[in-house]
């Protein structure tokens, strides 16, 4: 048997990428183009395991084989300074070391690692920036810097960046940002004019797959088995995972593990214990994260939701709460901001998070 396919670990490339099919497309079509394309300013957003990280990682992929540099970081302080390096990086390895010692603010050590960059510094940036373009346009490609986990950003540290990517933009140099985070991050970020150019850029709300298309991606994996898992079974085990990308892991990985250690074909029972396993695990690590940062209130909105065995009517909610309808209005959008609920229609919310109705009734 081969080794077990599945990565149900953060930012880890699923053996197939299921439910994402045309997501790059603007983005890819952006590469040709170069600068000034929409595609080339992209931000996911979504739930908790969603999927974001990957699609970052297929982003830079794409790039990678448009030929393109990559500079990928995480929001988390000082990231502006280690994009700062890697490109003084970048620019030695394309050969032009020398006229680095031209540029002002970076010092021995490089760039400090704090947070901002001091205005000399903040030109210094600027002046790498330029140059690295400069040689990466003569060359017909470009650079994409990828910023994951924007949520946890600096404000003024990501105002820094904005205004530097807007200038590159605005001399027509060949520059993509690819920012990944939770949907309430990006929603203040977008209001509180941190980087008012950002609002042109490509939002991706993404979103769970469908469970048939999970289905026919498990029926292939699981075919591969010398004892194939019957349709039915497979059917069970896709709808298990509610079409939600870590549980597609979990699950996959989970069942890979027991079909390891059964001689025949895989019996209901032993699918079942599978999903149970994934489940378990998919509350420790998604639903434990989530709920870190809920307070009372969200706990109690989420406790009236799992009332439901399905989507909320607000109205519902309002009565079951005892509160008026405005409080209910920030509840909920508060909660839907946190990647903790979606909205299903008109008055309607549901859970965003697999698992999350089971651990509130518990
Ligand atoms: N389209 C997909 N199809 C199948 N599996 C996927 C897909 N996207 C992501 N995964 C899997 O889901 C898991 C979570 O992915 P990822 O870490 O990218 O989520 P995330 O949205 O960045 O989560 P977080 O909010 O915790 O950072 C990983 O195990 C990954 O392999
Ligand atoms: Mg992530």
């Amino acid at each position: 048997m081969t080794l077990n396919p599945f990565r149900p670990t953060a930012g880890a490339e699923p053996p197939q990428l299921i439910g994402r099919a045309g997501v790059l497309d603007e983005f890819e079509y952006g590469l040709r183009i170069r600068s000034g394309a929409p595609g080339l300013l992209t931000i996911f957003t979504g739930a908790r395991g969603v999927g974001k990280t990957v699609m970052l990682g297929e982003a830079e992929d794409a790039a990678r084989r448009a030929g393109w540099a990559v500079i990928s970081e995480t929001a988390t302080r000082g990231f502006l300074g280690r994009i700062g390096a890697e490109m003084k990086r970048l620019i030695e390895e394309l050969g032009a070391g020398p006229s680095i010692r031209r540029i002002t603010g970076i010092g021995f050590g490089g760039f400090s690692v704090q947070t901002e960059l001091a205005p000399e510094q903040q030109a210094g940036w600027r002046q790498l920036g330029e140059e690295l373009l400069r040689l990466l346009d003569e060359r017909g490609t470009g650079l994409v810097i990828t910023l994951d986990e924007i949520h946890g950003a600096d404000r003024d540290e990501l105002a820094q960046l904005a205004a530097s990517v807007q200038h590159f933009i605005r001399a027509g140099l060949p520059i993509a940002l690819v920012f990944a985070g939770l949907p309430a991050a990006v929603s203040d970020l977008l209001d509180e004019g941190v980087a008012t150019f950002l609002r042109r850029a490509d939002r991706i709300d993404l979103h769970a797959a469908t469970v048939d298309d999970v289905a026919a991606s498990y029926l292939e994996t699981f075919g591969t088995f010398e004892h194939p898992l019957p349709p039915t079974l497979v059917r069970e085990a896709a709808e298990a995972t509610g079409g939600f990308p870590f549980l597609i892991q979990l699950v996959g990985y989970h069942l890979w593990q027991v079909a390891e250690t059964t001689p025949g074909p895989l019996s209901a029972a032993e699918v079942g214990v599978a999903i149970a396993a994934a489940r378990r695990r998919n509350s420790r690590v998604v639903i434990d994260a989530a709920l870190a940062s809920a307070s009372q209130k969200d706990l109690a909105f989420l406790r009236a939701m799992a009332v439901d065995d399905g989507p909320s009517k607000t109205a519902d909610l309002g009565k079951r709460l005892g509160d008026p309808s405005n409080a209910i209005g920030n509840y909920r959008a508060r909660l839907i901001d946190a990647g903790l609920i979606e909205s299903a229609g008109r008055g309607l919310v549901d859970f965003a998070v697999p698992g999350l109705r089971e651990r509130m009734r518990a």
